[in-house]
């Protein structure tokens, strides 16, 4: 195990039960619409890598990125979109946004609401893990990997500073790291 972290949260093997028990879901509910899985960059690849090999209908991707944290654990709640997605047959596209976790709501409440008002045909969501505890807007996704605890975690595509993206499985950070 990384030496920063204090404890695995979700294993790799939890991960590829509950990606795998996901895409079944997102296959037999979006079985002849026009899926579009658009991740948010960058703490979704991971998650949407193992999503999409899994999905057994046809589908296609896009991406996404949009900042709300400057650097460290804190989310500053203002939503800037840095790279937009530029399609001109958005209103033919079943959108499932995925992401890799949801903290406050407001990046995917934001999300969801603009994807809408571009006139796509349909937007939905999708998370790998969800803190529902930290909440300030009223947010629900429509498909959830895991709810999870108030803690900060890494690994899966999740960072701190930009460090433990690559890392196989959730973990929680050891406090030390943050409040250096
Ligand atoms: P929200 O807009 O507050 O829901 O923020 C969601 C975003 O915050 C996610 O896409 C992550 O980039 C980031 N985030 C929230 N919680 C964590 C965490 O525990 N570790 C790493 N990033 C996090
Ligand atoms: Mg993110």
């Amino acid at each position: 195990m990384n030496q920063d972290i204090a404890q695995i949260l979700v294993s790799e093997e939890e991960i590829n039960e509950i990606v795998t028990r996901m895409a079944k879901e997102i296959s037999r509910d979006y079985e002849g619409k026009n899926l579009l899985l658009l991740g948010i960059l960058k703490g979704s690849v991971v998650f949407m890598g193992e999503l999409m090999k899994r999905v057994t209908i046809p589908v296609q991707i896009d991406f996404m990125k949009v900042s709300s944290y400057g650097s460290g654990t804190k989310s500053t709640g203002n939503i800037d979109i840095i790279l937009d997605i530029r399609r001109k047959d958005i209103d033919k596209c079943d959108i499932l946004i995925v992401e890799d976790i949801i903290d406050s709501g407001k990046t995917l409440s934001y999300l969801a609401k603009y994807l809408q008002r571009k006139g796509a045909k349909s937007v939905k969501t999708c998370t790998m893990l969800d803190k529902p505890s930290r909440r300030e807007v009223d947010f629900k996704s429509d498909y959830v990997g895991r709810e999870i605890p108030d803690l900060f975690v890494v690994g899966y595509g999740l960072d701190y500073d930009e460090n433990y993206r690559a890392l196989p499985y959730v973990g929680v950070l050891k406090e030390e790291i943050y409040n250096k």
